[in-house]
């Protein structure tokens, strides 16, 4: 059974275990800014995990934390400001952002060289190309998971459930750039559990807790699981039902201990890549 669980502890300390060998070797300043608005708890814990990574590979970063009613004039001023930092490599602006601000319009304030989250469209249209510098964090983090597999990802058919900008549409976009025949479903999809019962590889990235049933896996599947659901008990719980689905899998991420810990190892290797490509 232990084969099946794919080790996303290991393979984020490998990434970062680069990343920190790379600064060291060549004595590099990297810098990271986030900034977080309100007090979405969720948010707040991902902002301080951000932190600890950035202090185990020896990225300095810097915390922006804005109060609730911060408006969006001040918020677009904070990362211009940053934009013209000289020191700051990577910016990062937590999201969700509170309803009167518009996300997508801080979102192109950042400068395309400083944006470690690739959200920015020039960097979401030269993914979509193939001619990127970054690849968001959390599908980047899942292709290294299902690549550590081992398996062959050309020609297969690669299921995703979700259609965000965060995840499921540059996630599909990544598996088609490995040849992989990709479906997006959503929420209007009519015969989910017929086409997630095609998928060699199927990635839940839809936010709703146990929501993929072992009814809905085809046998020796590889099981990507995205969700990060905070339970009524304050567990986290995956949008996969594990346990109902790990004897039918061949490989399943599990949560947490999977795609979490990538996405946070990828968004250090993209600050790094940040500080190379403003050198250059
Ligand atoms: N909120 C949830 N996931 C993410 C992410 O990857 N980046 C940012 N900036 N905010 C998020």
């Amino acid at each position: 059974m232990e084969q099946k669980i794919i080790n996303g502890a290991e393979l984020a300390k490998k990434v970062k275990d680069e990343v920190k060998q790379e600064i060291e070797t060549n004595n590099l300043n990297v810098c990271l800014a986030v900034i977080i608005v309100g007090d979405n708890p969720a948010s707040r814990v991902y902002v301080n995990s951000k932190k600890k990574d950035c202090q185990e590979v020896g990225i300095e970063s810097l915390e922006y934390a804005l109060p609730e009613n911060t408006t969006q004039e001040e918020l677009l001023n904070l990362v211009d400001r940053l934009n013209n930092d000289p020191n700051v490599n990577g910016i990062l602006v937590q999201l969700p952002l509170p309803k009167h601000i518009d996300e997508n319009m801080v979102i192109e304030k950042i400068s395309p060289l400083k944006d470690v989250d690739a959200f920015h469209a020039i960097n979401v249209g030269k993914i979509m190309i193939g001619d990127y510098d970054f690849l968001p964090c959390t599908p980047a983090g899942c292709m290294e998971l299902i690549k550590s597999t081992g398996v062959e990802i050309s020609g297969k058919n690669a299921v995703v459930v979700g259609r965000s900008n965060i995840v499921g549409k540059p996630m599909a976009m990544l598996l088609l750039h490995e040849n992989a025949t990709v479906t997006i479903c959503h929420s209007k999809t009519k015969n989910l559990p017929e086409i997630c019962k095609t998928a060699d590889i199927l990635v839940a990235a839809v936010g709703i807790p146990n929501f993929i049933n072992k009814d809905m896996v085809k046998e020796g599947a590889i099981v990507i699981d995205v969700g990060m659901n905070r339970l009524p008990d304050k567990k986290l719980c995956g949008d996969v039902d594990f346990n109902d689905v790990l004897d039918k899998v061949s490989k399943i991420t599990p949560v947490p201990g999977g795609v979490g810990l990538m996405t946070r190892a990828i968004l250090m290797k993209n600050t790094l890549t940040a500080s190379k490509i403003q050198k250059n």
